[in-house]
């Protein structure tokens, strides 16, 4: 049985460049998947062509069961999307936007203005709620969208990139509310840059770059791949850092990596805290003072980088294109 969204080598090209290259998806009910990946990577193409926006050149896609390419307005009953770029109605005011979107969807007029007051009041809108959304900030527009968004909860829904351009304390509550929606069934696809939000809130993530899958797996298991825990020393005088090597090499299952300026040495370790104690037993035998010692495991960017060669943020290198599987 497919799930709730399913996608089956999905490839689309605009002139020279091919946004999407073979991109396969399988989202289970009630989960979120993450697609983390990029400027440019193809997640906005492939949340197009998932919502009906856009026909892919091949592949296939199913939503809810429903097949996107051949029973689209069908599909668009069962969705909600939240894009990239907001759309709200300019001339009217906050609330009058929500409450317009749950007349659209059939709410009752009393429904209606409830739902809208409640997503005002969520999304910190409240004072602004009824000023014309053209006085907005960016982040208050941001949050108007999202909300908008928000107005029904359709069994599958789709963000791209909900919390760019959000301030902290806006983004934890966008996560909160789509706890709540996922707490009550619903899918959803989210495409992100933040590696910290896939990990928050994703039960699997999918890395694309170039249009291609290049890695799948739960964020546990990719960042397992990455080669698990790193001691990471800083020791007090610049010039104990040779010595600092050494004793790391000695309890270290891989490359050391230096830091002059920060005076920090770290080295990938199998053995946890037991290890970590022995190390401070042996730096302190050798005389080295240390500002801080920790194990810390590698992060989401961490995997990006080793998956792609460069940072989330980055453009640089060229990937090889080969999916990795974590299993
Ligand atoms: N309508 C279009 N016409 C021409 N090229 C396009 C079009 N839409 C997307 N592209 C190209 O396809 C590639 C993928 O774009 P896409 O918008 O899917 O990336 P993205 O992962 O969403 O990036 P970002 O993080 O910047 O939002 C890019 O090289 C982009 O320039
Ligand atoms: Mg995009």
């Amino acid at each position: 049985m497919p799930g709730a969204i399913y996608a089956e080598g999905l490839v689309k090209t605009f002139g020279d460049v091919r946004a999407l290259d073979g991109v396969d998806l399988d989202v289970p009910e009630g989960t979120v998947l993450g697609l983390l990946g990029p400027n440019g990577a193809g997640k906005t193409t492939a949340v197009r062509v998932l919502t009906t926006l856009l026909r892919p050149d091949r592949g296939k896609a199913l939503v809810a069961g429903v097949d996107v390419l051949r029973h689209p307005n069908e599909v668009r009953r069962s969705i909600g999307l939240s894009g990239q770029f907001a759309a709200v109605d300019e001339y009217l005011t906050g609330r009058e936007n929500l409450r317009m979107v749950g007349r659209l969807y059939q709410m009752g007029g009393r429904e209606a203005k409830a739902r809208a007051s409640e997503l005002l009041e969520r999304f910190r809108l409240t004072d602004a709620a009824d000023r014309v959304a053209k006085t907005y900030s960016g982040g208050m527009r941001r949050r108007l969208d999202l909300a908008a968004a928000l107005v029904v909860s359709p069994p599958v829904m789709f963000m791209d990139e909900p919390t760019t351009g959000l301030d902290p304390r806006n983004r934890q509550a966008l996560w909160e509310v789509i706890q709540e929606l996922v707490a009550g069934g619903t899918t959803l696809l989210l495409t992100t840059q933040y590696l910290e939000e896939a990990d928050h809130l994703a039960h699997d993530i999918c890395v694309i770059d170039h249009g291609r899958v290049i890695a799948r797996g739960t964020s546990d298991q990719l960042k397992a791949r990455t080669g698990g825990e790193r001691v990471e020393v800083v020791v007090h005088e610049r010039a104990d850092i040779p010595v600092a090597e050494e004793v790391l090499r000695g309890f270290g299952k891989g490359e050391i990596s230096v830091r002059r300026h920060t005076r920090e040495v770290t080295v990938p370790v199998v053995g946890g805290a037991k290890l970590l104690a022995e190390v401070i037993r042996e730096l302190d035998a050798r005389g080295v003072e240390i500002d801080d010692i920790g194990l810390r495991r590698p992060t989401l960017d961490d995997v990006f980088i080793s998956l792609t060669g460069h940072g989330a943020e980055g453009d640089g290198a060229e990937s090889d294109g080969a999916e990795e599987e974590v299993k």
